[in-house]
């Protein structure tokens, strides 16, 4: 449940049992939300560009949110347009492709690789975990396994390098 659904609901039960309730509730929810899955204030917007269907993605989405960043989900019928705009190389593709701080991100990259990217800010295009690891973030498994995978940094002339291992 989203933080904004979970208020509405936990307001609508407050306010059905008392009125004086609904101005308490605000005050405790709002205290809530401003905890760990809240938005830290000193980080850039993700854009996600994503197919309307897929979960994986939305897992992804759920991912950056509690790591702090704001998120705006761009569902799309077709990501060729957006990969090949940002300059995501042929073959390193994934199921979403997002942008933040003008860099692109594609795939389920950890969102502590993208702070990453973010404070050292290297020239480059972007960074991507081409195809969908298994225990990626947004890719978990029920038994928490994960298949070793790399995530890569785009240098600004199409050429990837490794910027980080999984697990490390
Ligand atoms: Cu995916
Ligand atoms: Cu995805």
């Amino acid at each position: 449940m989203t933080p904004i659904v979970f208020r509405t609901v936990l307001t609508a039960l407050l306010c059905a049992a008392a009125l004086t309730a609904c101005e308490k509730s605000s005050t405790t929810v709002a205290t809530a939300v401003a905890t760990p899955a809240a938005t830290d204030a000193g980080l850039p917007l993700v854009v996600v560009h994503k197919s309307p269907a897929c979960g994986c993605c939305e897992a992804w989405v759920t991912h950056m949110k509690s790591a702090g960043f704001p998120v705006e989900v761009k569902n799309v019928d077709n990501l060729d347009a957006i990969k090949t705009k940002v300059g995501v190389p042929y073959a390193k593709g994934s199921c979403h492709t997002a942008e933040v701080g003008g860099y692109f991100v594609e795939g389920h990259v950890p969102a502590a690789d993208v702070k990453r990217l973010l404070a050292e800010r290297p020239q480059a295009r972007g960074l991507t975990v081409p195809g969908m690891p298994a225990g990626s973030p947004g890719m978990e498994v029920p038994d928490g396994a994960v298949q070793p995978y790399d995530v890569e940094l785009v240098a600004a002339d199409g050429s990837t390098s490794v910027f980080a291992h999984h697990p490390p």
